[in-house]
């Protein structure tokens, strides 16, 4: 049984996540509350090896099915070996991106149809599902501008970063009760505000 608490940050590139987590963490862990922060992909042996894969600029030639099944295999690590066991101690997790990810890149991005990733979605994850999760939403030419063209991701067309953008934002509007979408162009500060506040609702002031 999960007792902790889940929370994700999604968004395109550049959309100032790591600020926004390591703000929300400190603010939890002022409330007394136990925060572990974890990176998809990534964020055990196995899943920082498949990340390196990935992101390798030079593997021009991998499949999109390819993709989609590495970007699981990463998460049924990290679900196992560090998320569900933080959880079953009680801890808030926050995770620097999540399933939704995969919906907008593999499947807005890639045009891999949802309902296939959904089906191997269930078996990477089983019961586990975010609490809550922040989008932070971002102008796609101001995003790569910021973060650098510097990955195999990173280095796709601008159509496919819209096509990522756009599904993020209707994934929002499909569970806008568990999915919180924030407005980056306003200052990081007033971002941090608005997180903050929501957390307050689930933690307490
Ligand atoms: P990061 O640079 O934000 O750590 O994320 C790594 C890249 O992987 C980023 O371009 C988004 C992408 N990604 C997917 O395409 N699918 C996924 O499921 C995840 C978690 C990330």
């Amino acid at each position: 049984m999960k007792k902790g608490y889940f929370i994700t940050f999604e968004g395109a590139e550049g959309s100032g996540k790591s600020t926004q987590i390591r703000n929300a963490v400190a603010f939890l862990e002022k409330k007394g509350r136990s925060v572990v922060m974890l990176r998809e992909p990534g964020g055990t042996r196995i899943s920082e090896a498949i990340r390196a894969i990935l992101l390798d600029k030079n593997l021009k030639e991998m499949t999109h099915v390819t993709e989609l099944l590495l970007y699981l295999a990463a998460r049924a690590q990290i679900v196992r070996e560090k998320i569900l066991p933080a959880l079953k101690k009680g801890k808030v997790v926050i995770c620097d991106r999540f399933e939704d990810s995969t919906r907008a890149y593999q499947g807005f991005g890639r045009r891999i149809p949802l309902s296939s990733i959904e089906q191997v979605n269930c078996l990477v994850r089983d019961s586990l599902r975010p609490d809550l999760t922040f989008v932070l939403d971002i102008d796609i030419a101001k995003g790569l501008a910021r973060g650098g063209r510097h990955d195999r991701i990173e280095r796709e067309a601008l159509s496919f970063h819209e096509r990522v953008r756009h599904g993020f934002l209707s994934l929002a509007k499909k569970e806008p009760k568990r999915m919180v979408v924030l407005d980056t162009s306003k200052s990081a500060e007033s971002v941090s505000q608005k997180v903050r506040e929501r957390l307050e609702r689930v933690f307490g002031q």
